[in-house]
Order: C-alpha cells, then structure tokens, then sequence
C-alpha cells in the first residue's frame, strides 16, 4: 500500500480530485473531482447501482431531495442526537474532536485542553427569504431518512412484499469538526445506501447476509480481501437507532478504518416517522392477516470514500527498463478510461486515421487521445491513470494491414487486431 501523500499528489497531478475553491485557498473539508475523478467516481456508483438494484430482484431506487421536511430530523432523533464533543486547545487554539484526541492534550502542541462542548454537526439554512427560526432547514446529514419516510409511497406504487429494499445515491452533509485525511472526512460527500425492510424476527438472519453480500461487492470490483476486513461495533460505538453494527474497514495508509457501515436500525425510524407524522407507516401482512412495522437492515456506503480506496488499492509501483513505472490497476468497470488511441507518430495519414479509430470507439467506451511524446511515455501515462488498454495506430496500420496494436496495461502483451473488428473485440475484453 503506498502512502496518502503520493496518492493526493497523482489526483491533483492527473485531475482525478482537486482542493474546493482552490484559487481562494481552498476550503476546508470540501473537494472537487476533476475529468479523470468524476468518471472514477461515476464507474463506482455505477458498480455498485448495478450491484443493488439492476441485479437483485428486491431492491428499488429513489433520489429524494436534499432538504426536506425539518420535522424529518427532530423524529430522526438527530436534532437531539447529532452531536459530538469539540475541544479548544488554550494555547494554539486549534480545535479537536474531544473523542479523536482521548487525552487530556493538545496533540499538535502540548497545550491545556477546554471542556467538550457538544456541537451539533447538521448544517442549517433557512427556506424562503426570512432568517427567523421557522424558516430554519437542514442539508441532510444521511440520505437514509428520505427512503424511510417514502416507505410507504414506494411500497404501494411497486407492490412489494417483505422482504425488499430501497436503494439511494446522493449527497449528504455534516459539518465535521476535523475534517480530514484527504477525502475520507469531508463536509459534503455522498452516500450510497439501501434501506432494507424485513419481517421482524427475521432482521438477525438478514443482517448476515448484507455482511456477506457487501464484503463481496468490494472484492468482484478488486478490492484484494487482504486490505477489507468486517468489524463489529462494541456496544458504546452505536448509533443511537441501531441494536447491531459491522462496519467494512479498508486498510487506509493510516489504520483500518470504515468504508461502509451495516447497522440492524431495528423498527426505530418508522416508529418515530409514524409518530411524529400521525400517518400509519405499518405493512399488512397478507398471509399472517396483521400489520407490522418492518425491521431494517441498513449497508451504507460512501462513494467518496470508496473511491479513495480503490485508487489507494490500485496503486502499484513496480520496476521497468526507464526506472520505474507506476500503475493503478483498477478494475475494468472502474477504471476512468477504458481505451486510449495513439498514433504512432504525429504524421498527418496517421493521425486522420487515429481521429477516425478514436471516433469509432466512443460511442461504446470512454475512450482517449493521446499524441504527445514518445510511445513508451505515452503508455506510461495511461498505466498511471488505470486506462487498461491503449490502441496503437502505426505506419503498417496505413500503408499495409487497416490493423492496430492493442496494448494490455497488466500484461504489456501486445496483440494485433483489424480496425474492423476493434469494437467487437473491445466489447469483449470490457464485458
Ligand atoms: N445512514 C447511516 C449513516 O449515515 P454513517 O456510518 O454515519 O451511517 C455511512 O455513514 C457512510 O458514509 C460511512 O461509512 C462513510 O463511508 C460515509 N461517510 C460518513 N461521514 C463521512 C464524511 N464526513 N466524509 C466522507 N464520507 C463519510
């Protein structure tokens, strides 16, 4: 595994992620995924819609708003719950997370640490042009809570029976207190979660299977398992709506830490919704003839995070005839490019027919174009940003044989295949 630094020095030298608002510094706990990020991130999305939803007959999604109703939160338990402890250093005035410093000093420098105060980390807004109380909203800190309160409505609309499950992309919000570690512990990210409802009495069962199902998600997308592990919470590490919790960990450069949480949130959301709305948010239960209040099993994932573990995964250094070379050996699926055309040279007859390779490639695959430098450094710009496979156009390819060179970024074979037949073939080896 190398270490965060190198990994954060390649985003921003490729354009996979940039600091926020850079050009005024920056901002704090905030970044911005460039056009080699957003197809990474995108592909991890993608992964894991296809994952949850396309492939699995019991999952439907949604994407519900950012703001919703404010009672949402006070039922949700998080206007009153959602909160951590911050400390003050006395001396350099820097601020701590009182739970991630544990001891009684500053660990930057030494100094006398302030009593916690508990913070509330939701950000606020207000709704239409007065800033009084009423008007007072929240970004939402989990998009969990517009599946739950949507029950109901999806349920109905799909005609499902227990149990099935409620997936959900989207962006949340949460003002951490020490933002941090690149993108792992930001201020805006997204989550990626499905709401999985069952009969209650049958959550304990169900709760293993997600375990089961998640972990193998990260690894058919190449996640080596040497680098996951499952770890159950100890019981003073619970939300306060779950009665069971495993978190998914990757081996980050600075310590297992949580990729995915799978809590048992029990029937609490629906009870507190089914309260503090007065609608009966209960299931009927046609072959038992009685309502119920389903459980739910929750696997809640971070697209952000996940994706900073597969570029950290990817990420090879291994020796070559000029040095070194380095490769993020991303997952087909994952990776941002799948092919890169070169040409050989930047003469004009082998250029026109590049253009017209790299044009007959993009309509399938997420393809580029590369015309500067030397073969050799061209391929190794494609290794360092994951693209599996570069097509060489060359002057036997004009003059002779209407073929290409197809490069393999993990073997470095080469193979020789008819432009003709370039799609076909590509179609294949991405499948
Ligand atoms: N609905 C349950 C829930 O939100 P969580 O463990 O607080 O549970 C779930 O968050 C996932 O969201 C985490 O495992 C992590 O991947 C991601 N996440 C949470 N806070 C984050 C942050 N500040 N920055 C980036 N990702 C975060």
């Amino acid at each position: 595994m190398t270490d965060l630094d190198t990994i954060v020095s390649l985003c921003k030298r490729r354009g996979f992620i940039f600091q926020s608002s850079e050009v005024y510094g920056g901002f704090g706990g905030f970044w911005d995924y460039g056009p080699l990020g957003v197809e990474l991130k995108r592909n991890v999305k993608e992964a894991w819609w296809r994952a949850m939803v396309q492939e699995r007959a019991d999952i439907v999604g949604i994407d519900g708003s950012i703001i919703m109703h404010p009672q949402t939160w006070v039922a949700s338990g998080h206007v009153a719950g959602f909160i951590e402890p911050l400390v003050d250093c006395k001396r350099c005035k820097q601020r701590f997370r009182a739970d991630h410093v544990g001891g009684e000093v500053c660990p930057e420098c030494g100094g006398e640490l302030t009593e916690p105060r508990w913070f509330n980390t939701m950000f606020k807004t207000f709704v239409g042009p007065v800033e009084e109380d009423a008007a007072v909203a929240y970004m939402r800190p989990e998009t969990a809570q517009s599946i739950f309160v949507n029950f109901k409505n999806v349920q109905v609309t799909t005609r499902r029976k227990l149990p099935f499950g409620i997936a959900q992309i989207g962006k949340a919000f949460r003002n951490e207190i020490t933002p941090g570690k690149f993108t792992f512990r930001s201020r805006e990210f997204e989550q990626m979660e499905v709401e999985y409802f069952v009969k209650p009495g049958t959550d304990e069962e169900w709760h293993r299977h997600w375990f089961q199902e998640r972990m193998n998600w990260y690894i058919r997308y190449g996640i080596k398992p040497a680098n996951l592990r499952l770890r159950p919470h100890d019981p003073d590490e619970l939300a306060h709506y779950a009665k069971a919790c495993a978190d998914v960990e990757f081996n980050f450069p600075f310590g297992w830490s949580e990729l995915e949480g799978i809590a048992n949130r029990t029937d609490f959301d629906l009870k507190q919704h089914a309260q503090y709305s007065g609608e009966d948010l209960r299931y009927y239960d046609e072959e038992q003839k009685e309502h119920v209040l389903p459980f739910v099993i929750e696997p809640s994932a971070g697209a952000d995070r996940s994706t900073l573990a597969f570029l950290l995964n990817a990420y090879e250094e291994e020796p070559d005839k000029e040095g070194s070379r380095v490769v993020l050996r991303f997952h087909k699926q994952i990776a941002p490019y799948k092919v890169a055309v070169l040409p050989l040279s930047r003469k004009e007859n082998l250029v026109t027919v590049a253009k017209d390779v790299w044009a007959r490639l993009r309509p399938h695959f997420m393809t580029t174009y590369d015309d500067a430098q030397s073969i050799g450094r061209r391929y190794r710009r494609q290794d360092e940003i994951g693209t599996p496979y570069c097509v060489t156009v060359d002057f036997q390819t004009v003059e002779q044989d209407q073929a290409v060179t197809i490069r393999d970024r993990d073997t470095m074979e080469q193979i020789r295949v008819p432009i003709a037949e370039l799609v076909d073939v590509f179609k294949e080896k991405l499948a």
